[in-house]
This record gives structure tokens, C-alpha cells and sequence, in this order.
């Protein structure tokens, strides 16, 4: 095999909340910090999804990136672009909205569908702030 990897990259923009709600507000400020707020905030997120597989000799491409885009967008960005995440997010019901939780929900929307590509998935990237993110390569093998 001779693997080369590409990455797209796309945004969106989301609100959320960490908390439990068996805890107080105190307590969840204490261990979720300023993320805890009772009333939601949003963050501007960064996404970077790269894919693996060997280049195509006809196209001189590992994967077409439009191609990638639109699977990006309609699996994963529609879904959660301009969303609550603890409230209007499906495939984060019932998860805590952090943004590991989220990193792996991505990598799980889009595993499948990359296959499709002829290519398969390396890792998925999330940025929540220019200080924080989180990169997910899959399930321990
Ligand atoms: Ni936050």
C-alpha cells in the first residue's frame, strides 16, 4: 500500500451547553467552566476530515475532495450548522456536547460514506477555539 492523505476542511457554527443535570449550576461551572452556561453560547467550529487510500492513476486523486465536500455537508455540517447541540442534533441525543463526544458522532456519520469514495476515513478533527481541539482516529483496532 502507498497511502497518500487528504483533508478537507469546512466550518459551522453551533451553540451548546456542558453540564449534568443532576448537578448544580455551581458544580457544573466548577467542572465545565464558562461551557456550562445555563443559557447556551456558540462556538465557530473547524472541521478537518482526512481520508486515506492510494492515488488513481487516471485521476491523479486519492479521493475527489467536491465529492468528500458534499458528503461532509450533507451527513454531518446541515445537520449541525446554526443548531443547539444538546437540543436539535439527533445523533448527539442523549450525549454529553463536548467536543470529543462530537469528534466521534462526526467520525461515525462518516465512516460509511467515505468507503463510497473508494477511500477510507484517517481521522477527524474539531477545533472548538483557536486553543481547543480534539482529533479522533477511529475505534482502537
Ligand atoms: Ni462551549
Amino acid at each position: 500500500m502507498n497511502n497518500v492523505y487528504i483533508t478537507r476542511k469546512e466550518r459551522f457554527n453551533a451553540a451548546h451547553r456542558l453540564f449534568r443535570p443532576e448537578f448544580t449550576d455551581a458544580e457544573n461551572l466548577r467542572i465545565f467552566g464558562k461551557c456550562s452556561n445555563p443559557n447556551w453560547h456558540g462556538h465557530n467550529y473547524t472541521l478537518w476530515v482526512t481520508v486515506k487510500g492510494e492515488v488513481c492513476n487516471s485521476t491523479g486523486f486519492v479521493a475527489d475532495l467536491k465529492e468528500l465536500s458534499l458528503i461532509i455537508n450533507e451527513k454531518v455540517i446541515i445537520l449541525l450548522d446554526h443548531r443547539n447541540i444538546n437540543l436539535e442534533v439527533d445523533f448527539m441525543s442523549g450525549k454529553l456536547a463536548s467536543t470529543e463526544n462530537l469528534t466521534i458522532a462526526i467520525w461515525n456519520k462518516l465512516d460509511e460514506p467515505v468507503k463510497k469514495l473508494g477511500a477510507s476515513l484517517h481521522c477527524v478533527k474539531v477545533e472548538e477555539t483557536d486553543n481547543n481541539m480534539v482529533e479522533y482516529f477511529g475505534p482502537s483496532k
